[in-house]
């Protein structure tokens, strides 16, 4: 590719953007007066039909009488895996999407991402068609007093066009893209959840003395959203900072609701999972104005079949996320139901032979429910 083709490629991707700001649409589904909810069931790949099994054995238990009278569907998707994807060249097959789109919420397992290339992983695409701009990831330690949510921007910044860098003889460049709606509506639901939840404060997490324009934007636009609440303390860190932050005992246990862009949120979530006891066990909500999709915080560990312990995964992050999406659509009672269940339950599921098996785990997770 020679110079002015890499102009054109870019003038192409800047109009698409452009368009995109002019499409945004932000009006908002509402859960609580809905005859009937389709929830829409997709397994993934690699350990995902695993820990998926548990999760609808689950759904089923708590949502039985709705799921009998129609309030409730559950409805399976199925071709959203990496033998189909590939065999058909694309992240999301059209069909699966239509399906997809049929849905309300979606409980999703883990997809594999193929590493390089040019096929998009199917969780950007899926953010992107669905509009699933807030990654919503919370963390406790209660023995720390630890009670953290992550609001991390889903919809834009690196990930929005990280499949279409251009690459040039002897370099390459990527984009990152960074709108002001889109920081607008990741900001209010940060700190909508703040003001919903007695949260006292939001810390906004950047690099913005690097990434000037788009961080820049990103920090100047949380904090003007910031004055619409009053009652609520803002602060910044830079990623780098934050990071260590996370495992400074000092300081981390007054972090509350943070909010910031995709990729430091990508980064930043697996960390705070890890504190919390391993990406295993962290739920993870990515949500928009109409569609919202809950899935495990990992990926579909690929590893753990390959070293045949497929029997010691662990399905505690799916549920976390089937807590959240119980919540989504206002079924509080359930939600209360499954999160005092994991939370009382003590089989320790470590994810290779030293821990328990999910079988074990599931065993007396139903005898709590
Ligand atoms: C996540 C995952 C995804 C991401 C991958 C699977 C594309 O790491 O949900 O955090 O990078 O966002
Ligand atoms: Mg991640």
């Amino acid at each position: 590719m020679d110079i002015a083709k890499a102009c054109e490629a870019f003038r192409v991707l800047l109009e698409e953007q452009q368009a995109r700001i002019a499409n945004a649409n932000e009006e908002k589904k509402d859960f609580s007066n809905m005859d009937a909810i389709t929830v829409g069931i997709i397994d993934g790949d690699g350990i995902g039909p695993l820990i998926m099994a548990q999760a609808k054995k689950v759904l089923k238990m708590l949502l039985a009488d709705e799921i009998a009278d129609g309030r409730i569907i559950l409805k399976d998707i199925q071709g959203l895996t990496i033998e189909n994807r590939l065999a058909l060249g694309k992240p999301v097959p059209e069909e699966v999407l239509a399906e997809i789109k049929s849905c309300d919420v979606l409980l999703k397992g883990p997809t594999t991402t193929p590493m390089g290339g040019t096929m998009e992983s199917a969780n950007v695409t899926l953010r992107r068609e669905l509009d699933l701009y807030a990654n919503v990831r919370p963390v406790s330690i209660p023995e720390e007093g630890i009670d953290w949510i992550f609001y991390r921007e889903n919809t834009e910044g690196e990930y929005v066009l990280g499949s279409r860098g251009i690459s040039l003889p002897g370099m390459a460049v990527d984009f990152k893209v960074t709108t002001d709606f889109g920081t607008r509506r990741i900001a209010k639901a940060a700190f909508d959840y703040a003001k919903n939840n007695g949260k006292t404060r939001v810390s906004i997490v950047t690099k913005a003395n690097i990434m000037k324009k788009t961080d820049g934007k990103f920090t100047e636009i949380c904090h003007q959203i910031a004055e619409n609440y009053p009652g609520i303390a803002v602060d910044d860190w830079y990623i780098d900072i934050m990071t260590a932050n996370l495992v400074n005992p000092a300081i981390r246990g007054g972090f509350q609701v943070v909010v910031l862009p995709n990729l430091y949120g990508d980064i930043i979530t697996d960390e705070a999972a890890q504190l919390q006891g391993g990406v295993g066990s962290a739920g993870s909500a990515n949500i928009g104005d109409r569609y919202a999709m809950f899935e495990a915080i990992h990926g579909s560990a690929p590893r753990m079949l390959a070293e045949g312990l497929q029997d010691y995964v662990n399905p505690s992050s799916i549920l976390r996320a089937t807590v959240m999406l119980l919540r989504h659509i206002c079924r509080q009672d359930a939600a209360l139901r499954l999160e005092k269940a994991l939370d009382a339950c003590t089989v320790n599921v470590t994810g290779d032979a030293t821990g328990a098996t999910c079988e074990e785990f599931i065993r007396q997770l139903l005898t709590l429910l």
